[in-house]
Protein backbone atom coordinates (compact mmCIF):
# COMPACT_ATOMS: atom_id res chain seq x y z
CA UNK A 1 0.00 0.00 0.00
CA UNK A 2 2.43 2.85 1.05
CA UNK A 3 5.11 1.73 -1.53
CA UNK A 4 2.95 2.91 -4.10
CA UNK A 5 2.52 6.36 -2.66
CA UNK A 6 6.22 6.79 -1.77
CA UNK A 7 6.86 9.50 -4.86
CA UNK A 8 10.64 9.50 -5.03
CA UNK A 9 10.91 5.89 -5.34
CA UNK A 10 13.91 3.80 -4.79
CA UNK A 11 16.12 4.01 -7.92
CA UNK A 12 19.83 3.98 -7.26
CA UNK A 13 19.90 7.95 -8.12
CA UNK A 14 17.23 8.33 -5.91
CA UNK A 15 18.75 6.48 -2.77
CA UNK A 16 21.98 9.22 -3.79
CA UNK A 17 20.04 12.06 -3.06
CA UNK A 18 18.77 11.04 -0.08
CA UNK A 19 21.96 10.01 1.25
CA UNK A 20 23.34 13.44 0.29
CA UNK A 21 20.07 15.24 2.03
CA UNK A 22 21.33 13.03 5.50
CA UNK A 23 24.76 14.74 4.95
CA UNK A 24 22.88 18.00 5.11
CA UNK A 25 20.41 17.59 7.76
CA UNK A 26 21.60 14.66 10.18
CA UNK A 27 23.52 16.87 12.38
CA UNK A 28 20.80 19.99 13.01
CA UNK A 29 18.50 16.89 13.21
CA UNK A 30 20.21 14.97 15.95
CA UNK A 31 20.53 18.12 17.81
CA UNK A 32 17.21 17.96 18.07
CA UNK A 33 16.66 14.95 19.34
CA UNK A 34 19.00 15.41 21.75
CA UNK A 35 19.29 11.53 22.94
CA UNK A 36 20.43 10.59 26.22
CA UNK A 37 22.78 7.94 27.29
CA UNK A 38 20.62 4.57 27.24
CA UNK A 39 17.80 5.80 25.49
CA UNK A 40 16.15 2.64 23.79
CA UNK A 41 15.16 4.43 20.17
CA UNK A 42 12.73 3.81 16.80
CA UNK A 43 12.75 5.45 13.88
CA UNK A 44 9.68 4.42 11.58
CA UNK A 45 10.58 4.91 8.05
CA UNK A 46 14.29 4.48 8.34
CA UNK A 47 14.81 4.16 4.93
CA UNK A 48 18.93 3.95 4.38
CA UNK A 49 19.03 3.98 7.95
CA UNK A 50 21.63 6.62 7.57
CA UNK A 51 20.18 8.78 10.08
CA UNK A 52 19.28 6.00 12.73
CA UNK A 53 23.27 4.96 12.75
CA UNK A 54 23.98 8.33 13.51
CA UNK A 55 21.18 8.46 16.41
CA UNK A 56 23.03 5.53 18.00
CA UNK A 57 25.92 6.66 18.39
CA UNK A 58 24.99 10.44 19.35
CA UNK A 59 25.08 9.66 22.99
CA UNK A 60 26.48 6.17 25.00
CA UNK A 61 24.67 2.81 25.18
CA UNK A 62 22.04 3.71 23.07
CA UNK A 63 19.95 0.95 20.55
CA UNK A 64 17.97 2.03 17.72
CA UNK A 65 14.84 -0.25 16.05
CA UNK A 66 14.30 0.91 12.78
CA UNK A 67 11.10 -0.10 10.83
CA UNK A 68 11.04 1.04 7.01
CA UNK A 69 8.53 -0.54 4.69
CA UNK A 70 10.76 -0.91 1.52
CA UNK A 71 12.82 -4.28 0.94
CA UNK A 72 14.71 -2.03 -1.62
CA UNK A 73 15.84 0.88 1.22
CA UNK A 74 16.78 -2.51 3.45
CA UNK A 75 18.89 -4.09 1.36
CA UNK A 76 20.70 -0.46 1.19
CA UNK A 77 20.74 0.00 4.76
CA UNK A 78 23.66 -1.15 6.87
CA UNK A 79 23.30 -1.41 10.47
CA UNK A 80 25.82 0.29 12.96
CA UNK A 81 26.25 -1.69 16.26
CA UNK A 82 23.18 -1.43 18.34
CA UNK A 83 21.03 -0.92 15.63
CA UNK A 84 18.35 -3.32 13.86
CA UNK A 85 16.58 -2.79 10.75
CA UNK A 86 12.89 -4.41 10.30
CA UNK A 87 10.67 -4.43 7.34
CA UNK A 88 7.17 -3.44 8.18
CA UNK A 89 4.43 -0.58 7.98
CA UNK A 90 3.95 2.46 10.17
CA UNK A 91 0.12 2.42 10.39
CA UNK A 92 0.85 -1.07 12.25
CA UNK A 93 3.88 -1.31 14.43
CA UNK A 94 4.83 -4.69 15.52
CA UNK A 95 6.15 -3.56 18.92
CA UNK A 96 4.79 -3.88 22.10
CA UNK A 97 2.50 -1.08 23.83
CA UNK A 98 5.25 1.26 25.63
CA UNK A 99 8.63 -0.20 24.18
CA UNK A 100 11.02 2.43 23.56
CA UNK A 101 11.80 6.06 25.20
CA UNK A 102 12.20 7.80 22.22
CA UNK A 103 10.26 7.49 18.77
CA UNK A 104 10.92 9.58 15.87
CA UNK A 105 9.85 9.73 12.16
CA UNK A 106 11.66 12.19 9.35
CA UNK A 107 10.01 12.94 6.31
CA UNK A 108 7.57 9.92 6.62
CA UNK A 109 4.27 11.66 7.58
CA UNK A 110 4.09 13.27 3.40
CA UNK A 111 3.83 9.29 2.34
CA UNK A 112 1.93 7.33 4.54
CA UNK A 113 -2.19 7.21 4.26
CA UNK A 114 -3.25 7.68 6.85
CA UNK A 115 -0.05 10.06 9.04
CA UNK A 116 -2.88 10.22 12.27
CA UNK A 117 -3.31 6.67 12.55
CA UNK A 118 1.24 6.69 12.37
CA UNK A 119 1.44 9.28 15.11
CA UNK A 120 -0.96 6.71 17.02
CA UNK A 121 1.41 3.80 16.80
CA UNK A 122 4.01 5.98 17.41
CA UNK A 123 2.44 7.08 20.67
CA UNK A 124 1.45 3.73 21.37
CA UNK A 125 4.57 2.02 21.73
CA UNK A 126 6.51 5.23 23.61
CA UNK A 127 6.43 4.70 27.11
CA UNK A 128 4.41 6.72 29.15
CA UNK A 129 6.53 9.92 29.71
CA UNK A 130 8.76 9.14 26.51
CA UNK A 131 8.90 11.42 23.30
CA UNK A 132 7.90 11.42 19.99
CA UNK A 133 9.44 13.92 17.63
CA UNK A 134 8.90 14.26 13.65
CA UNK A 135 10.49 16.12 11.17
CA UNK A 136 8.37 16.86 7.99
CA UNK A 137 7.76 19.09 4.38
CA UNK A 138 5.88 21.94 3.41
CA UNK A 139 7.09 22.17 -0.17
CA UNK A 140 5.21 25.50 -0.63
CA UNK A 141 7.84 26.98 2.09
CA UNK A 142 10.52 27.02 -0.54
CA UNK A 143 12.03 30.45 -1.88
CA UNK A 144 14.36 31.03 -4.20
CA UNK A 145 16.18 34.59 -5.45
CA UNK A 146 15.85 35.68 -8.50
CA UNK A 147 12.44 33.88 -8.59
CA UNK A 148 12.20 30.96 -10.47
CA UNK A 149 8.71 30.71 -12.21
CA UNK A 150 9.73 27.52 -14.78
CA UNK A 151 10.24 25.94 -11.45
CA UNK A 152 7.44 26.96 -9.23
CA UNK A 153 4.39 25.42 -12.01
CA UNK A 154 6.58 22.56 -11.94
CA UNK A 155 6.87 22.21 -7.80
CA UNK A 156 2.82 22.64 -8.13
CA UNK A 157 2.48 19.78 -10.60
CA UNK A 158 5.17 17.73 -7.76
CA UNK A 159 2.42 18.84 -5.24
CA UNK A 160 -1.06 17.87 -7.32
CA UNK A 161 0.95 14.05 -8.01
CA UNK A 162 2.04 13.54 -4.66
CA UNK A 163 -1.55 14.24 -3.47
CA UNK A 164 -3.13 12.37 -6.39
CA UNK A 165 -0.81 9.24 -4.91
CA UNK A 166 -2.13 9.71 -1.31
CA UNK A 167 0.72 11.77 -0.06
CA UNK A 168 1.14 15.23 1.28
CA UNK A 169 3.61 17.18 0.32
CA UNK A 170 2.16 20.19 2.79
CA UNK A 171 1.69 17.91 5.57
CA UNK A 172 4.61 20.05 7.97
CA UNK A 173 2.00 23.34 8.46
CA UNK A 174 -0.41 20.06 10.12
CA UNK A 175 1.67 18.74 12.48
CA UNK A 176 0.08 20.22 15.90
CA UNK A 177 -3.14 19.65 14.46
CA UNK A 178 -2.12 16.25 14.01
CA UNK A 179 -0.57 15.19 16.68
CA UNK A 180 -3.56 16.85 19.12
CA UNK A 181 -5.64 13.95 17.16
CA UNK A 182 -3.58 11.53 17.37
CA UNK A 183 -3.44 11.79 21.81
CA UNK A 184 -1.00 13.86 22.34
CA UNK A 185 -1.39 17.21 24.49
CA UNK A 186 2.11 18.45 25.53
CA UNK A 187 3.57 19.26 22.20
CA UNK A 188 6.03 21.93 21.31
CA UNK A 189 6.53 22.62 17.50
CA UNK A 190 9.75 24.29 15.75
CA UNK A 191 11.66 24.58 12.21
CA UNK A 192 14.62 23.20 10.98
CA UNK A 193 16.09 26.08 8.98
CA UNK A 194 17.74 25.78 5.24
CA UNK A 195 19.45 28.82 4.04
CA UNK A 196 21.87 28.69 1.22
CA UNK A 197 23.18 31.00 -0.77
CA UNK A 198 25.92 31.67 -3.52
CA UNK A 199 29.31 29.97 -2.58
CA UNK A 200 27.98 29.19 1.60
CA UNK A 201 28.75 25.28 1.81
CA UNK A 202 25.46 24.08 1.23
CA UNK A 203 23.97 25.76 -2.00
CA UNK A 204 25.35 23.53 -4.71
CA UNK A 205 24.18 20.44 -2.54
CA UNK A 206 20.70 21.56 -1.65
CA UNK A 207 19.66 22.95 -5.27
CA UNK A 208 21.30 19.38 -6.66
CA UNK A 209 18.75 17.93 -3.40
CA UNK A 210 15.47 20.08 -4.84
CA UNK A 211 16.11 19.29 -8.80
CA UNK A 212 16.93 15.19 -7.02
CA UNK A 213 13.25 15.22 -5.79
CA UNK A 214 11.49 16.47 -9.23
CA UNK A 215 13.61 13.89 -11.28
CA UNK A 216 12.53 11.29 -8.96
CA UNK A 217 8.58 11.81 -9.85
CA UNK A 218 9.81 13.08 -13.90
CA UNK A 219 8.22 9.31 -14.87
CA UNK A 220 4.68 9.84 -12.82
CA UNK A 221 4.56 13.48 -13.52
CA UNK A 222 4.56 12.43 -17.40
CA UNK A 223 2.65 9.56 -17.48
CA UNK A 224 -0.33 11.36 -15.65
CA UNK A 225 0.51 14.49 -17.96
CA UNK A 226 0.75 16.83 -15.44
CA UNK A 227 3.17 18.61 -17.11
CA UNK A 228 4.69 18.22 -20.67
CA UNK A 229 8.36 17.09 -20.69
CA UNK A 230 9.81 20.32 -21.66
CA UNK A 231 7.96 22.40 -19.16
CA UNK A 232 9.86 20.44 -16.60
CA UNK A 233 12.91 20.37 -18.33
CA UNK A 234 12.76 24.31 -17.62
CA UNK A 235 11.96 23.77 -14.16
CA UNK A 236 15.06 21.59 -13.93
CA UNK A 237 16.88 24.51 -15.97
CA UNK A 238 15.54 27.50 -13.90
CA UNK A 239 17.43 25.84 -10.82
CA UNK A 240 20.70 24.70 -12.41
CA UNK A 241 20.64 28.44 -13.52
CA UNK A 242 20.27 29.65 -10.11
CA UNK A 243 23.26 27.22 -8.97
CA UNK A 244 25.46 28.64 -11.56
CA UNK A 245 24.26 32.77 -10.47
CA UNK A 246 26.72 34.29 -7.98
CA UNK A 247 23.60 36.52 -6.67
CA UNK A 248 21.33 33.70 -6.53
CA UNK A 249 20.08 32.11 -2.92
CA UNK A 250 17.50 29.87 -1.07
CA UNK A 251 15.29 29.66 2.13
CA UNK A 252 13.49 26.79 3.19
CA UNK A 253 11.90 25.52 7.05
CA UNK A 254 11.53 22.28 7.97
CA UNK A 255 8.29 21.58 10.54
CA UNK A 256 9.28 19.89 13.71
CA UNK A 257 7.08 18.42 16.71
CA UNK A 258 7.79 17.02 19.80
CA UNK A 259 5.45 15.64 22.32
CA UNK A 260 5.34 13.80 25.20
CA UNK A 261 3.32 10.36 25.77
C1 LIG B 1 12.20 10.24 2.45
S1 LIG B 1 12.56 8.68 3.14
C2 LIG B 1 13.26 9.15 4.73
C3 LIG B 1 14.12 8.06 5.32
C4 LIG B 1 14.75 8.42 6.65
N1 LIG B 1 13.74 8.65 7.66
C5 LIG B 1 15.63 9.64 6.54
O1 LIG B 1 15.35 10.66 7.19
O2 LIG B 1 16.62 9.57 5.80
C6 LIG B 1 10.98 8.03 3.62
C7 LIG B 1 11.03 6.53 3.86
O3 LIG B 1 9.80 6.12 4.43
C8 LIG B 1 9.49 4.85 3.89
N2 LIG B 1 8.04 4.60 4.06
C9 LIG B 1 7.03 5.11 3.32
N3 LIG B 1 5.85 4.66 3.77
C10 LIG B 1 6.13 3.85 4.83
C11 LIG B 1 5.32 3.07 5.72
N4 LIG B 1 3.99 3.05 5.62
N5 LIG B 1 5.94 2.36 6.69
C12 LIG B 1 7.29 2.37 6.82
N6 LIG B 1 8.10 3.07 5.99
C13 LIG B 1 7.54 3.80 5.02
C14 LIG B 1 9.94 4.94 2.45
O4 LIG B 1 10.09 3.67 1.86
C15 LIG B 1 11.24 5.71 2.60
O5 LIG B 1 12.33 4.86 2.76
Amino acid sequence: MSKDIYIHGTEPSEQERLAGLNRMTNAAFIRFLNVAPGTRVLEVGSGLGLLANEVAVSAADVDVDGVEVSAAQLAAARPAPRVTFTQGDAHALDFPDASFDLVYARYLLEHVAEPERVLREMRRVARPGGRVAVCENDISLLRFDPPCPAFERAWDTFITFQTSLGGDGLIGRRLFRLFRQAGFSDIELSVQPEIHWHRSPGYGAWLHNIIGNLESARRGLLEARLITERDLDEGVNDLERLKARDDGSSVFVWNRAMARR
